[in-house]
């Protein structure tokens, strides 16, 4: 099985300032003087065209979408998105994604344009969103949640844990792989925050030691990075934000490539180059 992860695309997006509300206008702002010119439209159009040669099973895109949640991002993003989502696509939401309480009420902005490509719910409450295929199966989690202006934190209920256990089982899933936008680990130098890191992900890990993912993928953290199977984590794990990103000295950006084959993960990644416009094969960064 041939797995594509992006992540992080953060598509720029023009916003009338009278629609802005709260958190929004400083966050707008900041997106506005940081990040905007950081995703350029080449690099997207790159994107797509790799993908769209890549002959892969399944596209995963593990959420930040937008910058501020703002309906019209999410309009525009799926727009953007079009060529590439079909049966195949598995989304989830990111905390930019979750940025204010109006993006999930009365409506999940998400849901509303991503919904379709989101898999199927299996839990009452919480978020667990499955794709299953064969007898393996993609399952979603939503690590983000409104929070305050430098809020940038995920947490992952204990039930959703459970929950996601307990349907691999009765499901006798041979196979599954995570996808949850907070990383559940990350390298010396790229250490996050109290404000921006998945708070109880020690927790995680430990829950999932009796029925381990193959691969958790993430973003989150713009840089890329896999880290593989270890008995302290047993699991593979893959970064891959922020995919439409420019590279500069912190930041280095693609794509990755994961091929499962029996019971076998090989993964490679790919970054953008100005020569040809194209994604072109990069070594790994490796933990
Ligand atoms: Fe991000
Ligand atoms: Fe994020």
């Amino acid at each position: 099985m041939k797995i594509v992860h992006i992540s992080d695309l953060h598509f720029p997006c023009k916003l009338p300032a009278l629609s802005l509300r709260g958190k929004m206008v400083a966050g707008y702002a900041n997106y506005t003087l940081r990040r905007k010119n950081a995703h350029p439209q080449q690099i997207t159009q790159a994107m797509l065209d790799f993908i769209r040669q890549s002959n892969h099973d399944i596209l995963v895109i593990s959420g930040d979408l937008t910058n501020v949640s703002h309906e019209l991002e999410f309009a525009n993003s799926r727009k953007i998105l079009d060529p590439v989502l079909d049966q195949r696509a598995f989304v989830i939401p990111g905390n930019h994604d979750r940025y204010h309480k109006k993006a999930l009420q009365p409506e999940d902005l998400f849901l509303k344009y991503f919904g379709e490509f989101s898999g199927e719910s299996i839990a009452n409450a919480g978020y667990i969103r499955v794709k299953k295929i064969k007898d393996m199966a993609f399952v979603g989690w939503d690590s983000s949640k409104p929070g305050s202006l430098f809020q940038a934190s995920g947490n992952i209920a204990p039930d959703v844990v459970e929950n996601t256990k307990k349907y691999i089982k009765k499901n006798k899933i041979r196979n599954y792989f995570l996808v949850c936008h907070h990383p559940f680990w990350n390298p010396e130098q790229h250490r996050e925050s109290n404000n921006h890191r998945l708070q109880n992900r020690e927790m995680i890990i430990e829950s999932l030691r009796d029925l381990p993912p193959e691969i958790v993928f993430y973003g989150h953290s713009h840089h890329n990075w896999i880290s593989k199977k270890t008995s302290e984590m047993p699991f593979w794990t893959i970064n891959s934000a922020s995919s439409s990103r420019v590279n500069d000295k912190k930041h280095f950006s693609g794509i990755h490539v994961a091929e499962f084959k029996n019971g076998k993960t090989g993964i490679e990644r790919y970054t953008f180059s100005q020569q040809g416009n194209r994604f072109i094969k990069a070594s790994l960064i490796e933990y």
